[in-house]
Parts: C-alpha cells; sequence; structure tokens
C-alpha cells in the first residue's frame, strides 16, 4: 500500500468577518489529519523484518553504510544502541502485543554491562531509551536498577567548577586533535532526563542537581542572541571559564546544525517537565521560534544544517525532524497547542514516499535521509535508528494528544 493512502490532508480556509473594523480578513487554516495508526502499522511491519535479522545476528542496527551494507552497532559501546531496544518498546505500547516486549528485553540485553562505562556522556541516550522505557511499561525493578547504575557512571562526569557533565573524552579520537579540554555538547542535554528519573527513583537529590546544574549552564553559554545554540562549548576544567565555541558536526563553528538546535528544544522542553522553572520552558519556546522561522527547510524536513551553503542542494536531516516533532508535542502540552500544525506539517512530512521506505527495502529501517555529520564524512542521507525512534515516539504523543 502506497504510504500517501494513508494520509489526508484537508485545507480550511476560514472567511472571518471582522464586524469591529468593517473589514475582510482572510485566515488560512491548515488542518492535517494524519493516519497514526495507518503509519504505526507500516512501521511495525518494517521493524519486525528488522528484527528478525538483528536477532539472528545479535546485533542492533544503527544505520546504512557507503556501500549500502548493514551497519551495526559498535559492540563495545555505540551512542545508538538504547534506539533500537527504545522503538521495540514502543511498538509494544502500540500493540500490546507481547513478543515487542520480548523483543525489546533481547535488544537490550545486549549492552546492559555498558552502564559501568565512564568515558563519555552518552549513558543518558543509551539507557533512559531502552531500559528506562521498560522500567515504565512493566515496572521490572530490574530494569530500574540498570538505570540507577548508569545514571551512577553519568555523574562522574560532572566538574561542580565547570558546572557542566564532560561530553567527550580528550585524551583520544579526533577530539584529541582539536585543543579542547572539556568539551560540552548541546547533545547532552539529551542525557538529563535519566538523572531526573533517578533523583525521583532514588529520593536522592544528587542526579537532579547535576542535571540542573548542566542545564543551567548551558543555558547561559551555548546560545546565541538569535536563539540558536553552538555545538560544542568548551571549558576550562580548572576555572570553568569558555575557552571555544565550536562545531564538531555542523558546517561552521557559527552556523547552526541542524539536529543541535533540535536536541536543544527536546533538552529543554525535557527539563521543564522535571522541575517546572520557566527559564526552561522560555529556552524550549525560543528555540521552538528559531526553528519554525527558518526558511532553509521544505515541508518541515530541515537540511543538516540551517546555514549549509548549497541549500536546497544539501542532505535533509530527517532525524532532527523526528526529534523536532517528538519536542514539539511536549511544548504543545505546555503551549496550549501552539505547535500543533507544526507538528502536523513535519509528520505529514515524513510520511510521504520520499521519507518513508517501502516495506523490506531501507534495510528495513522506516525512514529515509538523515546525516550522521558530514565533517566526518560519516552517515550521509542514510536511514538511523534514533530517526526511526522519534518518528516513534513522536507518532505516539501526537497519538496520545490528540486522538483519545
Ligand atoms: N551525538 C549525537 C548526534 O550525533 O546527534
Amino acid at each position: 500500500m502506497n504510504i500517501k493512502n494513508y494520509l489526508s490532508i484537508a485545507v480550511v480556509i476560514v472567511l472571518m468577518n471582522s464586524c469591529a473594523t468593517k473589514t475582510n480578513t482572510v485566515t488560512k487554516t491548515e488542518v492535517s489529519t494524519i493516519n497514526v495508526d495507518a503509519v504505526l502499522i507500516h512501521a511495525e511491519k518494517q521493524l519486525a523484518l528488522q528484527t528478525a535479522i538483528a536477532e539472528s545476528q545479535n546485533k542492533i542496527p544503527r544505520t546504512v553504510t557507503a556501500d549500502g551494507e548493514m551497519h551495526w552497532a559498535h559492540q563495545n559501546f555505540d551512542w545508538t544502541e538504547g534506539f533500537f531496544p527504545g522503538s521495540q518498546w514502543f511498538l509494544y505500547k502500540a500493540t500490546n502485543n507481547e513478543i515487542w516486549k520480548t523483543r525489546a528485553e533481547k535488544s537490550q540485553a545486549l549492552f546492559e554491562e555498558h552502564k559501568f562505562r565512564k568515558t563519555n556522556h552518552d549513558l543518558g541516550f543509551v539507557f533512559n531509551n531502552s531500559f528506562g522505557h521498560g522500567y515504565e511499561l512493566t515496572g521490572n525493578e530490574d530494569f530500574k536498577a540498570v538505570m540507577i547504575e548508569a545514571a551512577k557512571s553519568l555523574s562522574t562526569r560532572f566538574n561542580p567548577t565547570v558546572g557542566c557533565i564532560q561530553s567527550w573524552d580528550v585524551d583520544r579520537g579526533w577530539q584529541a586533535e582539536r585543543g579542547w579540554k572539556y568539551p560540552v555538547i548541546i547533545d547532552n542535554m539529551m542525557n538529563l532526563e535519566l538523572l531526573f528519573k533517578v533523583s525521583e527513583f532514588t529520593g536522592d537529590p544528587k542526579y537532579k542537581e547535576i542535571a540542573i546544574a548542566h542545564a543551567n549552564t548551558t543555558l547561559k553559554n551555548h546560545f546565541r542572541a538569535d536563539n540558536s545554540s553552538y555545538h560544542v562549548v568548551d571549558y576550562d576544567p580548572e576555572t570553568g571559564a569558555v575557552r571555544f565555541k565550536h562545531t564538531a558536526q555542523g558546517t561552521a563553528h557559527e552556523s547552526a546544525w541542524t539536529r543541535g538546535q533540535a536536541w536543544g528544544l527536546y533538552g529543554y522542553a525535557l527539563c521543564y517537565r522535571y522541575t517546572k522553572d520557566p527559564a526552561y520552558l522560555d529556552m524550549a519556546k525560543k528555540i521552538a521560534g528559531y526553528i519554525i522561522n527558518q526558511k532553509n527547510q521544505k515541508n518541515g524536513i530541515p537540511y543538516w544544517d540551517y546555514n549549509a551553503k548549497n541549500i536546497p542542494n544539501e542532505p535533509y536531516d530527517v532525524s532532527a525532524a523526528c526529534v523536532t516533532a517528538s519536542a514539539l508535542l511536549e511544548l504543545n502540552t505546555y503551549t496550549n497547542d501552539a505547535y500543533k500544525v507544526d507538528v502536523e506539517r513535519i509528520l505529514t512530512s515524513l510520511a510521504t514516499d520520499e521519507f518513508t521506505a517501502e516495506i523490506g527495502t531501507n534495510h528495513n529501517f522506516i525512514l529515509k535521509h538523515s546525516v550522521g555529520s558530514i565533517p566526518h564524512n560519516a552517515e550521509i542521507d542514510v536511514p538511523l535508528n534514533y530517526a526511526d525512534y522519534y518518528y516513534l515516539e513522536a507518532l505516539l504523543r501526537y497519538k496520545e494528544q490528540y486522538e483519545k
């Protein structure tokens, strides 16, 4: 079935006669009706095929290589490894079918031991998005224990002088070649949810305090006057002073790397969820405004950097669109649905053939056309497991908010 058949879009032109001014005003309201159930059925078929292959190899799908082969997540640690079981948990939530619970448990067991790693900040991505959903959906106390251990490891990377968790170590790899001492990336906002949850689980405020300090320091140093954010802020770990404001995955230090803007948006929305601090809601709204007002995107689907030189002849980043859609849905719950039309524009675009793969193609990833990192010449115009994850999350949020 062609994915276009899943969608119906009604454009309603409302003519309003303004009696007060005695002039006619025309207000155009787009009302998009997205058939979320049908999109989810399509997604489930794709991920069922992908799961069968992944299970046969005991591996986690990450993306597709430049040669068109499946690229599995690194087995000794991969920042994306939590997204595949996370998508399986979303399908369990959507279908209530026990088979998805079994599949998710099997996938996340492949990396449980990584909860002890202290060599980068990605533990929030990895464990909140897998074991976190598992705990929420099943109440399994073992999953909670895994999250607590991961939060302990993550919090070892916090430096109170800086007021941030260190994102990357600088003693090896390409990060060692940039002159950084204590790099903090905007993506790191996504790791805070694990810390907020673990303070709730344990009653120990330490984790939440770290998350709040990190969010406040990032709010102070990562954003420009136009509410776009830098990707990397490097600090002096001895004094807390800012050393550099750089990029690693954007087109230039002063550009707005698209997925980074989405991470910031999602991050401040979730910080508001746990703290109700109006400064976080304000920041999230400002980022949303920045994103929505960008001309350099097509029907809600952005290119990989809002300042990329050759737009429209640049790769899209569908993963950023998915993260943005999911974050805007959360923001809608605090803003009287201020971003509903924007979310519907994104979801409607994602469900077209241009971005959704036919069943059995695309190595059974749901979506096409994402970007990992162009400056690293890695993962350009490919599917990514985290695009699929945030797409499913957005679809479920949309259903819960608007189709009850
Ligand atoms: N570090 C996560 C990302 O590439 O967006």
